[in-house]
């Protein structure tokens, strides 16, 4: 079930950091699924300067979606290092609590089976931060992925490796695969909460909420889940027409 609210940026920001901050308030989030990339910025922009976070959040761990394949633990663009400045270091967090695949692993198939592994154990996360691709993306199960299955490598998109350049010093700096947590993975979540800005995600969060349920749009997976919260800005919700905003 979907619940969606059109809130600009910040205040989307907010939203979903109060929401983990209640959760770990309660003793309810022992595991919190993190997403790199913009969408997810403005929550750890809200978590930040926040006096409590850091104290309520020592005692969760948080678990990477996905990492780049080729990228270790130290290179500045991997997501672990992007997540280590985004959200371990401004709360002052144990890095042992951020939990990531390893992208450096000389067996990247090997790891990925690890990682699911790790997740398994856990029995899914209490609550998952996504974004969406302008692919329809989640985690990086691009179009055609198995829509049950677990983590894995994938080779990029050509659409997802053009709209992460932004990160990278040079377009072909950007790789060419990645681990991902599987479709299956991250439906395993007791709660999602996917975040989308831009007329640049429109197309998408339509197809993943109003559209049929199909490999072509992973994110139409997310209408099937029990607890999946929509947080986004007027021009991303632009195209739905069914689904009402809360
Ligand atoms: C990031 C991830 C991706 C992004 C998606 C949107 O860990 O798994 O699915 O959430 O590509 O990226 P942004 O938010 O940069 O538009």
């Amino acid at each position: 079930m979907v619940t969606l609210h059109v809130v600009g940026r910040e205040d989307a920001g907010a939203f979903a950091a109060d929401r983990i901050l209640s959760r770990a308030a309660v003793g309810t989030l022992s595991a919190l699924g993190v997403a790199t990339g913009s969408s997810a910025e403005p929550v750890y922009a809200a978590l930040a300067p926040h006096p409590d976070a850091g104290r309520l959040l020592a005692g969760t761990t948080a678990y990477a979606l996905d990492e780049y394949v080729g990228l270790g633990p130290d290179h500045p663009d991997s997501y672990r290092a992007t997540l280590t400045r985004q959200y371990v270091a401004p709360l002052g967090l144990d890095p042992a609590r951020l939990r990531t695949p390893d992208g450096a692993a000389a067996d990247p198939d090997a790891e990925a089976a690890r990682y699911e592994a790790e997740l398994r154990a856990r029995g899914g996360v209490d609550l998952q931060l996504l974004g969406i691709g302008a692919n329809g993306h989640i985690g990086f199960n691009e179009p055609g992925a198995d829509l049950a299955g677990g983590a894995h490598v994938v080779t990029l998109a050509e659409r997802t490796r053009r709209d992460n350049a932004r990160f990278f010093a040079r377009p072909d700096l950007v790789p060419h695969r990645a681990l991902t947590q599987g479709i299956g993975t991250i439906l395993r979540a007791t709660e999602i909460v996917l975040l989308a800005f831009g007329e640049a995600k429109a197309d998408a969060l339509a197809r993943a909420l109003e559209g049929p349920r199909t490999a072509a749009v992973p994110a139409s997976v997310l209408p099937g889940h029990p607890a999946v919260t929509v947080l986004a800005d007027a021009a991303a919700a632009s195209r739905l027409t069914r689904v009402g905003a809360a």
